[in-house]
């Protein structure tokens, strides 16, 4: 099938290269023309396992190719997705301007009936607007004879196994009430619908507000168990243990229950936000999500509290070595990076870092540029000299089983903060370490 993907940001160009893969057609349109040029190139503007060479080879087949010429775009595709960032305004609310910028897009150049795929996430009553949008354009071209319907589907994968997440998806939600555009997107999707049923359909929406119900729920899991690890510390109790008693029962699970330094990434911070201003629009208090949006802002201080507590106030001229700048493991986005508060506060205290990420060191030369109270480390072990104290901010497999010996040595006091509890506090004291973890006594 002929697909054209609006926005090649970590949604679009990971769907459209796991499309192209599954052996459709995929033209994808951007209005960043470096980040074009660069894709032709086989420079891959993110880090996504798998992403590089699925781009690739796609891109040699021909089966995917890049443009920012929309008029194109909009000519190759049977289905036109708009996969644009839809950033928090503001206010809070998601911001909708390039959602609408790329359907204004779609009916300035559409000259066959059409349908838009909402792939972003976005409040609902959007694909409404959307609609409208469409229709004004197409009415000032006197171009009504050009049919079209707007579709919801939102997006479930995440960063860091973003390409597995869409060639073995969870569930395909599909909102639509045209029967026409579901065949054609039950069509699109079935290669990747084939061990079970995996496709949802229903209104638009229900479609819309799905996106959102899920990354709130996975939030509140978060801030929940950050809170319980808040009051395991000062009662005392080890959160971990708590973890796993709560864990093991299967109407809790064990996923997404640990507890760190708050939740970050370019998703749960704004959708939550989003959430509740949509909420606010209806006169509606979204009481929870108030609380799991507070509760998120407070533990990324967590870790900052716990470091200028040990030092009594005093951090002027310090050195924090830290472990992980990306907002998870196994991506180099620092979009909302707890990582991002807690250096921005150490500088503020007087503070230097040294810093390393397996994968996000462009990204934070990018963000903070050349500064004299960062120093962006070729190796984890190379940030430990000369450092007063380690401090880990992301849980990358590479942190969990490191040299405690070398790391003694290098720093001038033998202190770890540990924001992920990766090691086992006695085993750490044991090796002389002071070790402060998340709801887990020092
Ligand atoms: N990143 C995630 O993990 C994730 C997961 C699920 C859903 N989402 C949602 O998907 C959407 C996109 O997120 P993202 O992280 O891929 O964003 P992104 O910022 O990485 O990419 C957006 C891209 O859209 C491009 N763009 C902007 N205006 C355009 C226009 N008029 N025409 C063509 N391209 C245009 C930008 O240049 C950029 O390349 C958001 O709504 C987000 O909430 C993101």
């Amino acid at each position: 099938m002929k697909v054209t993907v609006f926005g090649i940001g970590y949604v679009g160009l990971v769907q459209a290269a796991v499309l192209a893969d599954a052996g459709h057609d995929v033209v994808c349109v951007d209005v960043d023309e470096k980040k074009v040029e660069d894709l032709k190139q086989g420079v891959i503007p993110i880090y996504e396992p798998g992403l590089d060479s699925l781009v690739k080879e796609n891109f040699a087949k021909g089966t995917l190719k890049f443009t920012i010429d929309a008029a194109e775009g909009v000519k190759h595709g049977e289905v036109q997705f708009i996969a644009v960032g839809t950033p928090p305004d503001e206010d809070g609310s998601a911001d909708l301007q390039y959602v609408l910028a790329v359907a204004e897009t779609i009916a300035t150049h559409m000259e066959s009936n059409q349908i838009l795929v909402d792939k972003s996430t976005v409040p609902v009553g959007t694909a409404e607007k959307v609609s409208a949008k469409v229709a004004q354009v197409l009415k000032k071209r006197k171009r009504e004879d050009l049919k079209f319907d707007v579709a919801s589907n939102p997006e479930f994968l995440k960063e860091g196994s973003a390409v597995a997440d869409c060639m073995r998806p969870d569930r395909i939600i599909i909102g639509t009430s045209c029967e026409e555009t579901e065949e054609v997107l039950r069509e699109l999707y079935a290669p990747f619908n084939r061990n079970r049923e995996k496709i949802i359909v229903m209104d638009v929406r229900s479609a819309e507000l799905t996106k959102y119900a899920a990354n709130c729920m996975l939030a509140t899991k978060i801030s929940f168990m950050n809170e319980i690890a808040n009051l395991a510390e000062k009662l005392g109790a080890d959160v971990e243990m708590v973890r796993q008693g709560i864990g093991s029962d299967p109407r809790i699970g064990y996923h997404f229950i640990y507890p760190g330094a708050g939740y970050g990434g370019s998703c749960f911070p704004k959708d939550v936000q989003a959430l509740i201003k949509a909420a606010e629009q209806i006169d509606f208090d979204a009481d929870v999500l108030k609380a799991v949006e507070a509760r998120n802002a407070k533990q990324k201080q967590v870790l900052f509290q716990k470091i200028n507590g040990h030092y009594g106030g005093q951090l002027s001229g310090k050195t924090f070595a830290l472990w992980g700048l990306s907002f998870k493991p196994n991506t180099d986005d620092m979009r909302e990076a707890p990582s991002r508060v807690l250096m921005e506060a150490l500088w503020e205290a007087g503070a230097k870092v040294q810093a390393y990420d397996p994968e996000a060191m462009d990204e934070a030369q990018r963000i903070y540029g050349d500064r004299d109270d960062l120093r962006l480390c070729g190796t984890k072990e190379a940030c430990l000299k000369g450092a007063d104290a380690l401090v880990i901010v992301t849980e990358w497999q590479n942190f969990r089983a490191p040299d405690f010996d070398l790391i003694r040595q290098q720093l001038s006091e033998p202190l770890i903060f540990d924001g992920r509890n990766l090691y086992m506090p006695r085993r750490v004291q044991q090796r002389g370490f002071i070790y402060h973890s998340i709801g887990r006594a020092a």
